[in-house]
């Protein structure tokens, strides 16, 4: 598919580099591909970024049929433009979608997309450290009507937003709240899939989090309330002794890019990962006599966001005098040194 170009008649101040923030400021333009049943995806355009007409009875706003990625792009220092694994989001969005009853974007048409606006845009990758190019590509129903079906209409859409850290804490260690009153997901139910209704459903936690003073929350499992599962809205790993311990794909939680590039990473450094089961107790007892050395999360938005300190019913433990860890740090510098193009990158992530 050839896109068609339309040029915004008035570009954008470029925001302050250095006091990006995160997701606040949009580029000039947007990508945007249109779906119809029978006809499959077509009218691919580039255009001036701006509101997008809806239907009131625009069957997304009903019933939530929306899928997303998180993706970015890095400038290297002699200037070029990187992007990091993106074929992974690309084949998540397509089980997203599948989950959620709407049709594939093909990997090709992604990929293309993707870089064609960025490329177009890119007077809007940042050159600041630790800013990068956050790229959201997503997916949504667009037919009329309030009966409860599959849309026959669909639009994907990329929107380009230039980003720096999205904690304010930086990489600087965070409080978490366990929560044992909210669950995110539970297998067969859509944890897996990248989608707004996962991301809604978990913000009244995070809100009762931030009241009683906490950054974000540790999920458990949505049966037991037992089991360790994300941290907000990122994966969650622990060195408990040498061991990293993370949560298995079992369905109810993200299989994140970070997840697998760090797992990847660490097994290479001869660490031993154990992808199971890890009860809050197992943690918390952990916590208390020392054995838990390190905790972070892992997303794409803040990439590795150590754990400080855990707050689960009536006690709280501190997580390495909450300071960041050595191999946390280690990790976050190895990760992202690859995908700004400081160190090597023997894997082949960055394209
Ligand atoms: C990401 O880490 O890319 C996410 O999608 C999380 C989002 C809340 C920014």
């Amino acid at each position: 598919m050839e896109f068609k170009i339309e040029r915004a008649k008035q570009l954008k101040e470029k925001p302050v580099e250095t006091k990006l923030g995160f997701g606040r400021h949009f580029s000039d333009h947007m990508l945007v591909i249109d779906y119809t049943e029978g006809i499959g995806w077509h009218d691919g355009r580039i255009i001036p970024y701006g509101p997008i007409e809806m239907d009131p009875a625009c069957m997304v706003l009903h019933y939530a049929q929306e899928t997303f990625e998180g993706l970015k792009a890095y400038r290297h220092t002699d200037g070029s433009i990187a992007l990091f694994r993106p074929e992974i989001n690309a084949q998540r969005l397509i089980k997203s979608n599948e989950r959620l009853c709407m049709p594939p974007v093909p990997v090709d048409l992604f990929l293309k997309g993707i870089e064609e606006l960025v490329k177009y845009e890119q007077d809007w990758v940042p050159k600041e450290p630790r800013t990068s190019l956050y790229i959201r590509p997503f997916c949504f129903a667009t037919e009329s009507g309030v009966g409860l079906h599959p849309a026959k209409k669909y639009k994907f859409v990329v929107i380009l937003s230039p980003v720096g850290d999205y904690y304010p804490e930086g990489v600087n260690p965070v409080k978490i709240w366990v929560e044992d009153e909210y669950v995110r997901a539970v297998k067969g139910g859509t944890g897996f899939a990248k989608c707004g209704g996962n991301y809604a459903a978990s913000i009244a936690a995070q809100v009762k989090a931030e009241q009683n003073g906490y950054t974000q929350v540790l999920w458990l499992d949505g049966v037991h309330r037992k089991y360790v599962e994300e941290v907000g809205t990122m994966n969650v790993m622990f060195l408990i002794n040498d061991t990293v311990v993370t949560t298995p794909l079992e369905g109810s939680i993200l299989p994140g890019v970070t997840r697998d590039s760090i797992i990847t990473l660490l097994k290479d450094w001869r660490v031993t990962v154990e992808e199971r089961h890890l009860s809050i107790d197992e943690l918390m007892e952990a916590g208390r006599t020392g054995a838990l050395k390190e905790a972070f999360g892992t997303g794409t938005a803040a990439v590795i966001s150590p754990i400080g300190e855990l707050h689960y019913k009536d006690e709280t433990v501190i997580i390495n005098d909450f300071k960041t860890g050595k191999l946390t740090k280690k990790l976050y510098d190895t990760l992202t040194g690859i995908q700004w193009g400081r160190v090597e990158d023997p894997y082949h992530w960055v394209k």
